[in-house]
């Protein structure tokens, strides 16, 4: 093991779909199986930053972590957690509160786009959502961040709340200044509706997304009616610009068979999106059929996944506590 410490959220808010599952999900897998200590959170608590259904959030809860199992994290390796059983994220959120400062949350064009124009009507927790998360990170000292682009500026947040704490109590590296991963842009999934737009879970249409939940016949079915062009597919990467459907489509392939997208024009140049379509088919359902199937038996064991989750946040929080505690007496609490 090196000193490494990867840590990453996940909001238990839905279904994972074909981008969860390429661009975070199997780089978790990828960094459990490095050696890295890495820690992986559900963080139920930045759900509840916008309304949840409580019967909903406990269930996304579960299947949350069923896909995770499903996919390969494993407890004897990986730290599998839900954020709210594991109290210290909350305390130490409180004191980076008063770290950051206002103007800091106001620059966040997260906030500013899922507050919409009635941000007087957004909750206290979306504007102070990106303290929480500093928090998740720094509770452990985590040292390394795989997150997708649009979290780039939370986790530069978090740089600057670390600094600012270690400047103003004076005590240089105590807070490490962690390091994002960024997913590449070579798993960046788009909707299979629309190219231009990234394949998320709160798109109305179903057919825009493939959940690692479907079974082979809607991922056939799914892939059959994605939005396409009336071109063939061309031999040389420069082709697919202003084609993004096409660029999608391929490059899901490309991942998936584990080549490059020169190696996959040159597969499929010249021939029309049936062909294409009918082997990205298989070769979805060839990765996710396992997985989709292990979901399905996990979910019929809730008591062991909620078993899972508890025991995790009992080692999260046995990390946690005593970084949480020397925070304390740093800012001058008494014991
Ligand atoms: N905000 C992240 C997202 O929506 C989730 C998250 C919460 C997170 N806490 C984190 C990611 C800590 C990385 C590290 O994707």
């Amino acid at each position: 093991m090196d000193s490494k410490l990867v840590f990453s959220g996940v909001q238990p808010t839905g279904n994972l779909h074909l981008g969860n599952y390429l661009g975070a999900v199997k780089r978790f897998v990828e960094l459990q199986d490095a050696d890295t200590m890495c820690i992986y959170c559900l963080v139920d608590l930045h759900a509840i930053t916008n309304w949840q259904d409580p019967k909903e959030l406990r269930r996304n809860t579960i299947e949350v972590t069923a896909a995770f199992l499903a996919c390969g994290l494993r407890q004897e390796n990986s730290i599998i957690f839900n954020q709210s059983q594991v109290s210290t994220h909350t305390e130490l959120a409180w004191i980076f509160n008063c770290v950051a400062r206002i103007g800091w949350l106001n620059r966040m064009t997260q906030f500013k786009e899922k507050a919409g124009k009635n941000r007087e009507n957004a909750s206290l927790g979306l504007y102070c959502y990106p303290t929480l998360m500093a928090a998740d990170i720094l509770a452990y000292h985590a040292t390394h961040v795989p997150v997708g682009e649009d979290q780039k500026q939370h986790l530069e947040l978090t740089r600057d709340i670390a600094m600012k704490f270690n400047n103003d109590f004076k005590t240089p590296g105590f807070f490490p200044i962690p390091e994002p991963i960024i997913e590449g842009t070579a798993t960046r999934i788009m909707s299979l509706r629309d190219g231009t737009k990234k394949m998320s879970k709160s798109e109305a249409s179903e057919m825009s997304r493939i959940n690692l939940t479907d079974d082979s016949d809607s991922i056939r079915k799914k892939i059959q009616k994605a939005k396409t062009d009336p071109f063939e597919i061309p031999s040389v990467k420069e082709e697919l610009v202003n084609r993004p459907e096409a660029e999608n489509l391929l490059g899901i392939y490309a991942t998936l068979a584990n080549q490059s997208i020169e190696k996959t024009l040159e597969q499929f140049s010249g021939s029309d999106f049936k062909k294409l379509k009918d082997e990205l088919s298989d070769i979805l359902i060839s990765e996710l059929d396992p997985i989709n199937k292990e979901i399905k038996k996990l979910l019929n064991e809730e008591t062991y996944i909620v078993e899972i989750l508890r025991m995790g946040s009992e080692e999260a929080d046995h990390i946690s506590r005593p970084i949480l505690q020397k925070t304390r007496e740093i800012v001058g609490f008494l014991k």
